[in-house]
């Protein structure tokens, strides 16, 4: 393995820049040339090709979203936009392909492997609804950065005597609002993979003002349905049901634009250098998964298509905590 290249996919994440840096310098150190396709397949079908070095990727670990940018590109999810990148990366030379995205990357990627490229992937989201891995780049940060948002609208919260409902991405997965309802102490967490329960969220909502609580707070998953639509819901009580006066905050992008964290940081550069070796190794069509806090690759086919489910644990969790998530549901 003489030449590799490496994208970075769909949404950006806080950790895709550790995760270049990481691939860079593993691969130079192995006597590799290492190109960086700007942009996504965006850049991979405009010909958008940087080289990299070590001095290229010097300081970026630090840095959040991608320097090497992204994109989500329409034309590359059909075959000829498929063979048209494989022409370009043929004629670049390039033996090996890291891809760092989302599920609609990866399955990207296993359709050049398919046409002949060694591809390896590596989990770049915020959403943590990559099957196979127990995180992926990004989350922690994301995670940290919804924390730290969400305290800071408690603080106003206490002191209006208010109910705030606060909107959090994660597409269809309840994850980061599960996880964050537990670390910011929140009432309740709205989430896909659970039957909403009005009746059960008024109730801890008014139990909550009896005992005097200044405040509460609802995180509601993007994936159940609007912010908007769910303070409307909360409106729609008799008045004096929900006796907190109630607004809403919809995160929105800002949960991407973090600071990696060290969690971040460090799972990038292991999960870059992780990629490397399989490329030399001639491993092709993997992904890089955290299974038990080790690296380890797994067939891209089993990953994609496929949802990472709560666990029973921090659905638990949740549950002793006294949060109110909703009803569970066949999935
Ligand atoms: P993510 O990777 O975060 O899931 P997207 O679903 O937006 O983000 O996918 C990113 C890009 O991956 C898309 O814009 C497209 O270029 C490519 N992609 C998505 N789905 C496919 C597919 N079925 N086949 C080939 N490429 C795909
Ligand atoms: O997949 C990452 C993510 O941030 C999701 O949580 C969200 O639904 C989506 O991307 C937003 O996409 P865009 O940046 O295109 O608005």
């Amino acid at each position: 393995m003489k030449k590799i290249a490496i994208l970075t996919s769909g949404g950006d994440s806080p950790g895709m820049n550790p995760v270049i840096r990481s691939v860079t310098r593993t691969a130079v150190n192995k006597g590799m040339e290492v190109w960086g396709i700007q942009n996504g397949y965006q850049g991979l079908l405009d010909n958008d090709f940087i080289q990299l070095d070590v001095l290229k990727v010097s300081g970026k670990g630090r840095e959040p979203g991608t320097f090497l940018q992204t994109s989500r590109c329409l034309e590359f999810i059909k075959e000829e936009g498929q063979n048209k990148a494989m022409k370009i990366l043929e004629a670049h030379g390039i033996e090996g392909l890291v891809v760092v995205g989302g599920d609609g990357s990866l399955t990207g990627a296993l359709a050049l492997q398919k046409k002949g490229l060694q591809v390896v992937g590596i989990p770049g989201t915020i959403d943590n609804d990559l099957y196979g891995t127990e995180m992926s780049v990004g989350v922690d940060t994301c995670l940290n950065t919804i924390m730290h948002l969400v305290d800071m609208i408690r603080a106003t919260a206490a002191s209006h005597r208010r109910c705030f409902i606060v909107e959090v991405m994660g597409r269809a997965s309840g994850y980061l609002a599960l996880m964050t309802a537990i670390s910011t102490g929140a009432q309740v967490a709205v989430i896909p993979e659970f039957k909403l329960n009005m009746d059960n969220i008024t109730r801890v909502l008014e139990r909550r003002f009896a005992r005097k609580h200044n405040n509460s707070v609802i995180i509601i998953a993007e994936g159940v349905c609007s912010g908007a639509e769910f303070l409307n819901r909360i409106n729609d009580f008799p008045k004096g049901t929900i006796q907190q006066d109630t607004r809403l905050t919809v995160l929105g992008h800002v949960q991407r634009g973090g600071v990696p964290t060290h969690f971040d940081r460090l799972l990038g550069a292991r999960m870059g250098e992780m990629a490397v070796l399989a490329l030399e190794s001639k491993e092709t069509g993997t992904m890089v998964a955290q299974v038990g806090n080790k690296m380890q690759l797994i067939p891209i086919e089993s990953v994609i298509g496929k949802k990472r489910a709560l666990s029973g644990e921090s659905i638990r969790t949740a549950r002793n905590l006294g949060i109110e998530i909703g009803d569970a549901v066949e999935m």
